[in-house]
């Protein structure tokens, strides 16, 4: 029997799970692609069947948002097909699934907070195959989380941070996107309010991100300062940085059902910031 069994491991916010989980008393099980593929059903079926976890925690995605406009139908095979087949899995041998999501299952269009029952319209191909996975996992388990975060970045991976970081070192001045609006969010605080949240049965759909909001422009010149970089920076608007895929131009997500349940919110973003720059030695 195992207690966790965690997909996309080896992914940004997959690796921040599993060295939580692995310090706790649960027996886990982490796994990426080459252990599983999420969008194979039956070996799917049969992986979950024998090591019969009581909860799946699914970091698998396809999350190049540029790259899902043009292969839309392989995102939405790993984004809501495979989902699909863990929820299914999950119901058979009465498991838990928790499974992350996405601000861009928001247009952006709203002028306040979204909250987690607010109704989803998603702008691109990314967006449209995690909101496919996100209902295909409330139907097809009665006993799942549907965690939505945004702007994550990690140790592991390409981020945000990690190309402002590198970019800085060139010495060239630096245009940054100004009229997109969202919360930064650290992955190992993402980890642990996911830990913290499976630790009871509260099923429904969450917005984890860290406390507060910027635009692309704030968050690039906050990395900037707080890592004592001069570097010369200005604003610029999406129209003048164009992107395959569409992203909203205000995603804040209201992070309500946690708190309405007594869980501590995620630090505010700048805090987060600080520790991932302490944590890489910046
Ligand atoms: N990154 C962000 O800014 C952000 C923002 C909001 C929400 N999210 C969501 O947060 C979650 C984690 O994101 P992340 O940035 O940590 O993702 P990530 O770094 O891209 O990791 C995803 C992992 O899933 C694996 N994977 C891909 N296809 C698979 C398949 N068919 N079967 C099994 N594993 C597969 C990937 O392997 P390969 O690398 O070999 O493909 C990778 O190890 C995702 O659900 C994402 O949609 C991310």
């Amino acid at each position: 029997m195992t207690d966790i069994l965690l997909t996309g491991c080896n992914g940004m916010l997959g690796q921040e799970v599993h060295s939580l989980a692995k310090k706790t008393k649960n027996t886990v099980i982490a796994i990426d692609i080459k252990e599983l593929d999420i969008t194979e059903q039956d070996t799917t079926s049969s992986f979950i069947h024998i090591k019969k976890p009581n909860i799946v925690i699914n970091c698998a995605a396809y999350t190049n948002v540029d790259g899902c406009e043009t292969d839309e139908d392989n995102a939405f095979k790993v984004n809501a097909i495979g989902p699909r087949n863990l929820a299914m899995a999950c119901e058979e041998i009465g498991a838990s699934l928790v499974h992350i999501s996405t601000d861009y299952v928001f247009d952006g269009t709203q002028e306040t907070p979204y909250d987690e029952y607010d109704i989803p319209s998603p702008q691109s191909a990314y967006g449209r195959t995690k909101y496919a996975g996100e209902r295909l996992v409330a139907h097809c388990c009665s006993r799942s989380y549907i965690i939505r975060t945004a702007w994550l970045y990690g140790i592991k991976g390409k981020n945000f941070v990690s190309t402002m970081l590198q970019l800085a070192k060139s010495g060239k001045p630096l245009k940054v996107v100004d009229d997109q609006i969202g919360s930064p969010t650290y992955a190992k605080d993402l980890a642990e309010g996911i830990m913290t949240l499976v630790e009871k049965p509260r099923y429904g759909i969450y917005h984890f991100t860290n406390a507060g909001f910027c635009s692309w422009y704030d968050f690039a010149k906050e990395i900037f300062d707080q890592a004592g970089l001069e570097v010369d920076l200005s604003r610029c608007t999406t129209d003048e940085f164009p992107r395959p895929a569409k992203r909203p131009a205000f995603s804040k997500l209201k992070n309500n059902m946690g708190p309405a349940q007594g869980l501590p919110s995620l630090r505010p973003w700048q805090e987060g910031l600080r520790a991932y720059l302490n944590e890489i030695d910046c």
